[in-house]
């Protein structure tokens, strides 16, 4: 682990933030410009919230082209381990140098006089298998470690378990790892760090206090736009724009998966190579797979498509489009017919379940007294962190 130290390339304001993500095709509204910015002024994490495809895993590349800066990714899943996350010592090459190195091990153990001494002198040779040597960095411990400055993007971090977001909150307060049998390692340069959630549970109090807190929904029509004409589709502009509007339509549709910008996209695509020169509703909907992609949804698209193409077209009544095409506000009673989902609703619903999470775990009343860290099992935390340090609250 060397002492280098690079200098960190930041932003000289809220617009060059802006016009560099522009650079690397990434176009930023206010609110988020200046939310970078701040981030690398303030060395704060980001954790951008909202539903998918509107852009919060692609802002951390962009951030990390932008910076010039090394982009190491956690993906996080549910029931991960937090070895994949930190670090795990690498069982096979350790076993493989057992293997190879049998001959001189037995000459360690030669003339021991029984078992408890051939165990004690080989647990004094410990420090040559738990070493540097067989360490495997996982994204956590990488972004640490790196000598030159990295993006590290925790992404979907609302799909890691509790346990896992208590790591990531010792981490994100200290900015240090601490592996027993080696030491404590100390980021040389601190990352930018980039969280992603896509709202399918809430996040604890504490990892949202320490962040910069965005919530990222659709793009207004404008702002769409200009990131479809950005891709270079191929679709002219007017056409374009009036996608971007029938899109707009769709997403106010109670659907399981509303269209996201990249579906947007790939829709202009394939109209522009169909050579399509007026969107009309045979032409969208024959080819309504490219944004939509739940046979229910299908239905209730093909339906609405008249009225989105032409708003004086008869509609059956129980279509309804009600303002808030993106699935936050107010919920629906379940549909009896499939698992649906509006966009992660029914998931959130279903990890919320009271004694969930201890009473203090979101900041509100209750959370007095003693405060109980969420339950990590006791080999996580203590194998990477100081257990005697304070649990950050
Ligand atoms: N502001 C933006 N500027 C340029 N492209 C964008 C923007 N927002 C979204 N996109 C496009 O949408 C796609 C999906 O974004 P992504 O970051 O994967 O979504 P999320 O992580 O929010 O689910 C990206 O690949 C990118 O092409
Ligand atoms: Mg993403």
């Amino acid at each position: 682990m060397s002492t280098t130290t690079e200098p960190i390339q930041g932003f000289t304001d809220v617009e060059d933030a802006r016009a560099q993500l522009a650079t690397c095709g990434y176009l930023a509204d206010d609110r988020l410009a200046t939310t970078v910015f701040l981030q690398t002024r303030l060395e704060k994490p980001v954790l951008l919230e909202g539903p998918a495809g509107v852009g919060k895993t692609q802002l951390a590349e962009s951030l990390a082209a932008a910076t010039g800066r090394r982009l190491i990714r956690l993906q996080c899943y549910e029931g991960q381990d937090e070895t994949k996350a930190l670090y795990e010592w690498d069982y096979g090459k350790q076993l493989l140098y057992t293997q190879i190195l049998r001959e001189k091990i037995g000459q360690v153990v030669e003339d021991a006089a029984d078992l408890n001494e051939a165990v004690e002198r080989i647990a004094k040779q410990d420090s040559v298998f738990f070493s540097q040597r067989f360490l495997a960095a996982r994204p956590l411990l990488e972004a640490i470690d790196s000598d030159t400055p990295v993006v590290l993007l925790i992404d979907e971090v609302d799909r890691a378990d509790e346990a896992l977001e208590a790591v990531l909150l010792e981490l994100l307060a200290e900015f240090q790892i601490s592996i027993p049998e080696i030491g404590t390692v100390t980021a040389r340069t601190m990352p930018y760090v980039v969280l992603t959630s896509n709202n399918t549970r809430d996040l604890s109090a504490a990892l949202k206090r320490r962040c910069l807190h965005l919530f990222l929904d659709y793009p207004d029509a404008a702002r769409e736009l200009e990131i479809i004409r950005s891709k270079e589709t191929g679709l002219a502009d007017s056409l374009a724009a009036r996608l971007v509007d029938i899109v707009r339509g769709i997403r106010e549709l109670e659907l399981r998966k509303a269209p996201s910008i990249s579906e947007t996209v790939d829709w202009a695509r394939t109209l522009a190579v169909l050579g399509v020169e007026e969107l009309t509703a045979d032409v969208l909907s024959t080819t309504l797979n490219v944004v939509v992609k739940y046979e229910r949804d299908l239905k209730r698209v093909m339906e609405a498509l008249p009225r989105l193409v032409d708003p004086n077209a008869e509609v059956p009544d129980h279509l309804h489009g009600h303002g808030h095409g993106h699935g936050h506000g107010h919920s629906h009673a379940p549909v009896a017919e499939d698992r649906d989902d509006v966009d992660g609703r029914a998931e959130r619903k279903a990890k919320d379940q009271p004694g969930r999470h201890n009473a203090g775990y979101y900041g509100g009343a209750g959370g007095t007294g003693p405060r109980t860290a969420p339950a990590v099992s006791t080999s996580q935390g203590s194998r990477a962190f100081p257990s005697a340090r304070k649990r950050p609250v």
